[in-house]
């Protein structure tokens, strides 16, 4: 029978969900039928805290301490009830010009014995994955990220706990908002994509929700407010993305460093929104921002059973040897696409179909077609 040692690794921002996915890998490819039917016996090694886990010049070193661990179904039986991720994560990229470390992660994954290798990320994890597979490596990616703008995939993992984390600290914040007559505005993550900010508006009922792909005026947020103050509304709730923009404007930094794929972290637009708010429509206001709450937490059911199918996808692709393929969800079905497709690109809100362009919300026709005459 023949044999083959998979690594796996989570990079980039954690989230909930990866937790699940690993634990499926692991169980998936230790299951003896799959081995009968295969022909092949699989071993499964954890590696440390992302890409950087397999960036250390004088080569991996085993756990406890070290950059590798084993993984049997023991250890990982309880991990898909966890958020976070068990093996730890980073945004180390191998190809930084700084860290020049590419060819030190190829002779780490020979010296490991590596037939295949799962990377379990956004983008950029998943860029990295592409370069080392055209560079011979048998990579599988398997989708995640809060921000939920990877191409190539309708869901990626820890999206919807992300939500659910929204709509909680959204529906605490109504009964303070409301005891005050105040209004809270609220930033969500998700980087240059506006999914969580209009997905998580939408779920936990936000009176106006302000994304990245779609510029706002302050005056139009004040209008808005103002008129629903003078129909007895005590309260609101703004929701602003991390990415959002005033027309006219540009995009907020919390911080000025560039990160080692070139991202900056967003940060401070509501603050901002909150101070106009209170200067030109005279309504005490508060801003609050989510952070990494978002990402914190036990996973909710659904990251569950996605982490759970993608990991059994991407050993099933394995198995197939359909290497250089991330694995994906797309019109309810799980599937596969080249990771060539995913990179470079993002997935975008598509405003004219899904946001409200005048009153700052998510869509109020969804089969039938606005503006269209009836006569
Ligand atoms: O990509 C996931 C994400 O949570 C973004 O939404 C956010 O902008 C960024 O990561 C924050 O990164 P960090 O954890 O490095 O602060």
């Amino acid at each position: 029978m023949r044999k083959m040692r998979i690594g796996v690794l989570t990079g980039g921002g954690d989230c909930a969900g990866l937790n699940p996915a690993i634990k499926w890998i692991v169980k998936s490819a230790l299951d003896e039928r799959l081995s009968q039917e295969a022909g092949i016996t699989f071993e499964v090694l954890g590696i440390r805290d992302g890409w950087k886990g397999l960036m250390n010049p004088q080569g991996c070193n085993p756990a406890p301490h070290g950059d590798v661990v084993a993984l049997n179904q023991e250890v990982v039986r309880t991990w898909d009830r966890y958020g976070g991720t068990m093996l730890g994560t980073s945004r180390s990229n191998p190809y930084d010009p700084k860290h020049n470390a590419a060819q030190v992660v190829l002779a780490n994954i020979e010296k490991l014995g590596l037939g295949a290798l799962i990377a379990i990320g956004g983008d950029d994890t998943q860029s990295v994955a592409q370069k080392l597979s055209k560079e011979g490596v048998n990579v599988i990616g398997i989708p995640k990220t809060i921000d939920k703008d990877l191409p190539g995939t309708d869901y990626t993992l820890g999206f919807e706990t992300a939500v659910e984390v929204i709509t909680q600290e959204i529906d605490r914040l109504r009964t303070t908002a409301g005891s005050h007559k105040r209004i809270f505005v609220v930033e969500t993550m998700g980087r240059n994509a506006g999914w969580l900010a209009l997905e998580g508006g939408e779920a936990s009922g936000a009176y106006i929700i302000l994304i990245p792909e779609y510029d706002f005026s302050i005056e139009r947020v004040c209008e808005l407010l103002l008129e629903g103050r003078s129909q007895g509304i005590r309260y609101d709730i703004v929701v602003v993305a991390e990415g959002a923009k005033i027309s006219g404007g540009g995009q907020s930094f919390a911080r000025e460093e560039i990160d080692s794929f070139g991202h900056k972290s967003l940060g401070g637009i509501a603050e901002t929104v909150a101070r106009q708010i209170e200067k030109q429509a005279q309504l005490e206001t508060r801003s609050i921002v989510l952070s990494h709450l978002q990402r914190g937490g036990t996973p909710c059911a659904y990251d569950r059973r996605m982490g759970r199918y993608f990991g059994i996808a991407a050993v099933d692709l394995i198995v197939n040897q359909q290497y250089g393929r991330m694995v994906s969800y797309r019109n309810g079905k799980i599937c596969a696409v080249p990771i060539d497709e995913v990179i470079g690109k993002l997935s975008l809100v598509d405003v004219e179909t899904l946001y409200d362009t005048e009153r700052y919300n998510g869509r109020r026709a969804i089969l039938r077609k606005v503006g269209r005459n009836h006569g």
